[in-house]
């Protein structure tokens, strides 16, 4: 399994690409290529999350490859909230993005958090269900999507909307 590290600034262009690889391209078991076609972020956007001192933008390193990432924010309720994740296409469905959710949620535990949270757009079942697998449940809640945030490109169906999942953590994970 790779090793993960906190992301620095040099990474940006690395993990813009693969998180646009990742939601965008055909290869992979899970995209989000069925109901956007946008560029998803950009560098700007990637520097200021790795910069941004309430977020911390874990990198999964196979040797000197970048092979994933994804992020934590800290947020105001004691809880974190987990997201820009991202397998490298190729790779995916061999256990990496468990393995890096994993150490996250470790991550997220000695932050004192006491729970990890995410949204994932509702018309996505499979990942839904992935998650769900991993100990994260439905909150009820759902939340807008952005859909006026969206960069060089839209949604291909305006019906998009935003599910919450949450898994408690502690120490023992
Ligand atoms: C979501 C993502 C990070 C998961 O990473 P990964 O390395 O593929 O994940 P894993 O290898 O640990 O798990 C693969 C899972 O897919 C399942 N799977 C494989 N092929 C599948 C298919 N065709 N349909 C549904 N599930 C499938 C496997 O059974 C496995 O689940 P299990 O461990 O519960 O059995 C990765 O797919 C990705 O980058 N997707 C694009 C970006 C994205 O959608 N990010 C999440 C936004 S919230």
């Amino acid at each position: 399994m790779p090793t993960v590290r906190v992301a620095e600034a040099t990474d940006a262009p690395t993990l813009v690409s693969l998180v646009r690889r990742a939601y965008q391209g055909e290869r992979g078991w899970t995209t989000a290529a069925a109901l956007l076609n946008d560029e998803r972020m950009n560098e700007a956007q990637m520097l200021k999350k790795i910069e941004d001192p309430e977020t911390t933008v874990h990198v999964a390193m196979d040797g000197s490859r970048i092979v994933g990432c994804c992020e934590l924010v800290r947020l105001e309720n004691g809880k974190v909230h987990f997201g820009t994740f991202a397998v490298e296409p190729e790779l995916q469905a061999a256990g990496v993005g468990r393995y890096i959710l994993t150490q996250t949620e470790i991550a997220a535990a000695k932050m004192g958090v006491t729970c990890v949270e995410m949204t994932v757009i509702a018309q996505r079942p499979e990942l839904i269900a992935w998650y769900q697998r991993r100990g994260y449940a439905l909150t009820g809640e759902t939340r807008p999507f952005p859909f006026h945030t969206l960069i060089n490109g839209g949604a291909l169906r305006d019906d998009l909307y935003f599910v919450v999942l949450e898994k408690p953590v502690s120490m023992g994970v």
